[in-house]
């Protein structure tokens, strides 16, 4: 039987390593692979290619290929975009729409949609006040899209150019015979926290952070506020929402772009939870006032009832489910022998 060609984005990030396990273990893709850095040991045999390089010079090459899918998840996280902005708006923005191009080409050549997987983010919502935060709560898709950094601009706006090439590229569905455009399906995530990997340019990284720093027994600064709030969703959701969405057929679904949500902390309550589990935990909140400020833009919790209806989405893990059955396990044996904290 042939395979499923596929291409995964900024491989060597968290999602990226996560869904390269996943679909090698799926099993019946060829994965085409491509990040800035070497690939990890953790996934370098499940890859069949791997493409070392900016993804805004690489593109070019990727022509030569048929990918039936584009997992597209390199990305300039939200901490570090508002850092380097004009840099961030040329990885989100520049590497996006050069994928969109190939994709809205190979599906008109090959007479078949490539589906294209995008992963956006809380980060396209912006509220202007806590108390609109607050009095807000559970937002949906349409709701509140006003970001306040550069990463949720970029976001906002490649999940609007998916739409775009998937269905008015150039205005060509208004042509007699319209040529078959690309199938392009975005998700906006939560925080996302694996117990393998630690998140780095992120701004709710502060979640993974406590809880990897307490897992080691190393003190840990927390740089938000004890009462700060948003959604969370552990790495193995995540990855069954790519997969689902994916999966999904065309005509069950009614957007391009779905919420998925998993459970809500503050960051109290984040601190609580690693202290019962590692009773030695050092946890301090000195918040930084620039990065409390994106976290109090971003919404307390997820309105995923589309997706849910749409393609039957659910998330495996509940907070307690969350912490007991995945990640304590999991970050109780990957740090039993003292060692150093990876990037990866
Ligand atoms: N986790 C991302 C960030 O903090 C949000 O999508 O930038």
């Amino acid at each position: 039987m042939s395979q499923t060609s596929v291409l995964v984005t900024g491989a060597c990030g968290e999602i990226g390593q996560a869904l390269v396990q996943a679909l090698a273990a799926r099993g019946g893709y060829h994965i085409v692979t491509t990040d800035l850095l070497p690939l990890p040991d953790a996934i370098r045999p499940l890859s069949a290619e791997h493409v070392q390089g900016d993804l805004v010079y690489r593109v070019k090459q990727f022509y030569d290929y048929n990918f039936d899918i584009i997992f597209h998840l390199a990305a300039s996280l939200s901490s570090k975009a508002e850092v380097a902005t004009e840099e961030a708006h040329r990885i989100n923005v520049e590497g996006t729409m050069q994928l969109l191009m190939l994709a809205a080409y190979k599906s008109e050549r090959r007479g078949k949609a490539v589906r294209f997987l995008f992963p956006s983010s809380i980060a396209a919502y912006g509220f202007d006040s806590l108390e609109q935060k607050r009095k807000a709560g559970r937002v949906k898709e349409d709701e509140y899209n006003t970001p306040h950094t550069m990463y949720g601009c970029n976001k906002l706006y490649c999940e609007k150019l998916g739409l775009y090439y998937s269905r008015y590229y150039a205005q060509r569905h208004l042509d007699p015979n319209p040529p078959v455009m690309c199938d392009f399906r975005a998700l906006r995530f939560p925080g996302l926290i694996s117990a393998y990997t630690v998140p780095s340019g992120g701004t709710s990284d502060y979640g993974p952070e406590m809880l990897h720093h307490a897992a080691q027994g190393c003190p840990y600064a927390c740089f938000v506020r004890e009462d700060t709030k948003i959604s969370f969703m552990a790495m193995p959701d995540a990855i069954k929402a790519i997969l689902m969405l994916i999966d999904a057929p065309r005509e069950k679904l009614t957007r391009t772009v779905y919420n998925v949500d998993a459970f809500s902390l503050t960051a109290g309550e984040f601190r609580e939870r690693a202290r019962r589990a590692f009773p030695a935990a050092q946890i301090t909140f000195e918040p930084n006032p620039r990065r409390q400020g994106i976290v109090d833009s971003w919404p307390e919790a997820l309105d995923d009832s589309a997706a849910r209806r749409d393609w039957g989405w659910q998330p495996d893990y509940d907070v307690d489910r969350f912490f007991e059955e995945y990640f304590l396990p999991a970050i109780r044996k990957r740090y039993r022998t003292p060692n150093r904290m990876s990037k990866e």
